[in-house]
């Protein structure tokens, strides 16, 4: 079974975030979001993935290179211009050669990973199997219509849902999807939809087999949706646990699950509400605040009194005063300080390099 993980498309930038490089690669837990795709297909016993890279691709190589270090053989495929999911399988078609394989969406968090689909697709000998949840915005996703188990419709992005059962971005395919998609003609969003040829699938009596997925699901699309992806995995990839490979003074409370790196330091006075991670050489000063649901990048520093509170903070940015961050997003190299004495709690999305004055 091979892998294919997108990491191309149009909205490479997030907005209205101003962070230079490909948002596949904002960290989640400090850790770039598509490194969660690539675990997951390595979990799923798959060797070779292929990722997907549009025009903007920036960072993504050099954080990847072949893959070995998740354990997979990784080669990259350039779509160019991004004319839909399906394209993105056009792209792929020699390096997927006649084997199935797992598509994986980069800007997709799933906490059960790609192993039940895969055993589902083994299962039931099908031809494609596809993951569905329900959601509370049906017209923002594909749309699987279910009479029991069996598929009735798909649909993406509907004016007119005919239910609230969203697919995942997991899918696994049998290679009779290539023949399929050679045939499709661009949809009225001028994009080659996977879910037109998984419906083809079905016009040709080809079993698709659906699951619905267990845990949490997140499509990060808008600023919220990473915020919110923070949280899920910090909640369930920190569970419990306290790792320390800093130094923490005495005099500092923490509390709950944190995760702290090589050459930190948390001053005396200073408190940490977990689940929290804070990565390398990072100085957390006296009297500052953290969590929950933080991230806090290598190298920043959060000065005396300043607070950060669920927040994804990245590398070598610098909180100074009074200010307590709460929902934000802080790119890398950012300053946000305030001149007075009086706390203040700011609530930002900021791209890399930004200085911000209270
Ligand atoms: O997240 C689940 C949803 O993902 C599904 O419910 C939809 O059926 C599916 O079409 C998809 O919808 P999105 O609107 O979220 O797709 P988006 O354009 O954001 O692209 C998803 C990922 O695939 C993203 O990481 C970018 C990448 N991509 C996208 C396109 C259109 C490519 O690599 N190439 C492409 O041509």
């Amino acid at each position: 079974m091979k892998g294919l993980l997108l990491a191309g498309g149009h909205g490479t930038r997030l907005r209205p975030l101003t962070f230079t490089g490909n948002k596949h690669m904002i960290p989640i837990a400090n850790e770039p979001m598509l490194f969660y795709g690539l675990r997951h297909l390595a979990e799923g016993s798959v060797k070779e993935v292929g990722i997907i890279l549009g025009p903007l691709h920036e960072g993504i190589e050099e954080a990847v290179g072949d893959g070995s270090a998740f354990g997979l053989r990784v080669t990259y495929i350039h779509q160019g211009d991004p004319k839909g999911l399906a394209h993105a399988v056009l792209c792929a078609r020699a390096f997927l050669g006649d084997e199935p394989f797992v598509m994986y969406l980069g800007d997709n968090l799933l906490q059960e990973g790609t192993r039940p689909l895969i055993k589902l697709f083994h299962d039931t000998e099908c031809d494609a199997a596809v993951g569905v949840t329900p959601v509370p915005n049906p017209s923002s996703y594909g749309i699987a219509e279910m009479d029991g188990d069996k598929l009735v419709s798909i649909a993406e992005k509907p004016t007119a849902p005919r239910s609230n059962l969203a697919l995942i971005g997991v899918y696994v395919f049998s290679p009779r999807i290539h023949p399929i998609i050679q045939e499709l003609i661009p949809s009225r969003r001028g994009e080659l939809e996977i879910t037109d040829a998984i419906w083809k699938l079905r016009e040709e009596h080809r079993t698709v087999s659906v699951r619905h997925v267990e845990g949490w699901w997140k499509d990060t699309g808008r600023p919220e949706d990473l915020l919110e992806a923070n949280d899920l995995v910090l909640q369930t990839s920190v569970p419990g646990g306290f790792v320390n490979l800093g130094t923490v003074a005495e005099g500092a409370v923490l509390e709950g699950p944190i995760r702290i790196g090589r050459g930190s330091f948390v001053a005396p006075n200073a408190r940490i509400e977990g689940p929290v991670v804070i990565g390398n050489d990072v100085r957390i000063e006296t009297e500052a605040r953290i969590g929950p649901s933080v991230s806090i990048g290598n190298r920043c520093t959060i000065g005396r009194r300043g607070g950060v509170r669920r927040s994804i903070v990245m590398e070598e940015t610098v909180v100074e005063g009074s200010v307590t961050l709460s929902n934000s997003i802080v790119g890398r190299r950012a300053t946000i300080s305030s001149g007075g004495n009086e706390s203040i709690e700011v609530s930002c999305i900021v791209g890399d390099s930004s200085r911000l004055l209270f």
